[in-house]
């Protein structure tokens, strides 16, 4: 499937965020099984276009990773820990009852499952553990486990027993963990904006060497930095050709913010924000009773009765 305009802009941001843009390939997949709910061939096709990979090379880390599915998973992925300590308490069963009531190993119906085996998933003190989408349930029993399979397939998983949350949807989970969300561009604009007001100079990457590159906290070489650049006029580089008009507005008023900020603690700095300082005891207005009694909790005012109250 051709994937939409939206999607595209967010792939290209996750590359950018990197010096060397194959770096990007494992969150470029999960993106892209938040939106496809697997990784298809066109997926592989979409990923190894952006980064000018090979479909083998892309396809042979999609396959190598058992988090990144070549198959729809449907809402729910349900994953059953069958290594020693979960197996002797019951896994291996609990794995063997989803697969027949499941009739395989996806099951399409209601919300759609796909049920797999796991590896140790390191809370073997709650053994047998099942997750789904990746939150844990622990101890289960066989009956308790089929309830959540069943649970999942009408699309209403419970909270966890382990962590209290409820899992989302795959592709939800999935786009948590593209890190599309997870600020990255704001932190690295802000890191470029302190770097360079720190004026430190550029030094270069080996082997990059028309790529200015500066740390620490940011890497103007990275989508960051790339803008600050472009946004503030501060020098120039040959990806500088990557970033989107609506990236250039987005940076600029972030720097015109962060302008306003810099001004605003310059004033507090020097004391100009201060307030006119209070004058002389004696020259005060005497205050009035009332005042007197807001100010020391103190007043003449009965309190109200029971009746008054009511
Ligand atoms: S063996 Fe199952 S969680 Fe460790």
């Amino acid at each position: 499937m051709p994937f939409p305009d939206d999607t595209v802009e967010e792939a290209q941001r996750l590359v950018r965020r990197y010096p060397v843009a194959r770096s990007a390939l494992l969150p470029l997949l999960h993106l892209v099984q938040s939106v496809e709910g697997y990784v298809s061939d066109e997926g592989i096709a979409f990923c190894a276009d952006l980064l000018a990979l090979t479909k083998a090379e892309v396809g042979a880390v999609a396959t190598f990773y058992t988090m990144y599915k070549r198959e729809p998973v449907g809402d729910y992925l349900l994953s059953v820990c069958t290594n020693p300590t979960c197996m002797i308490a019951g896994g291996q069963d609990i794995y063997e009852a989803y697969v027949e009531a499941c009739g395989g190993h996806v099951d399409p119906e209601g919300a759609g499952v796909m049920v797999e085996h796991a590896e140790c998933l390191g809370i073997c003190d709650a053994a047998p553990v099942v997750t789904i989408n990746y939150e844990n349930y622990g101890p289960v029993t066989k009956d308790e486990a089929l309830e959540l399979l069943d649970k999942a397939r009408k699309g209403e998983p419970p909270a966890s027993n382990v962590s209290g949350y409820t899992p989302p949807t795959f592709k939800q989970v999935e786009r948590e963990f593209s890190g599309i969300e997870d600020g990255t561009d704001d932190y690295l604009i802000e890191a470029a904006r302190l770097q360079a007001s720190a004026a430190a100079g550029p030094s270069y990457r080996t082997g990059e060497t028309d790529i200015p590159v500066t740390h620490p906290g940011g890497d103007p070489a990275g989508h960051g930095g790339e803008l600050f650049r472009e946004a503030s006029s501060i020098g120039s580089s040959p990806i500088r050709q990557l970033a989107t008009d609506e990236d250039r507005e987005i940076a600029s008023e972030l720097i015109d913010g962060m302008r306003g900020e810099a001004v605003q603690m310059a004033k507090h700095l020097t004391g100009e924000d201060d307030p006119a300082p209070a004058p002389p005891v004696d020259e005060q207005p005497e205050m009035s009773d009332e005042q007197v009694g807001a100010a020391t909790g103190e007043t003449d005012v009965d309190p109200p009765t029971d009746d008054e109250e009511a």
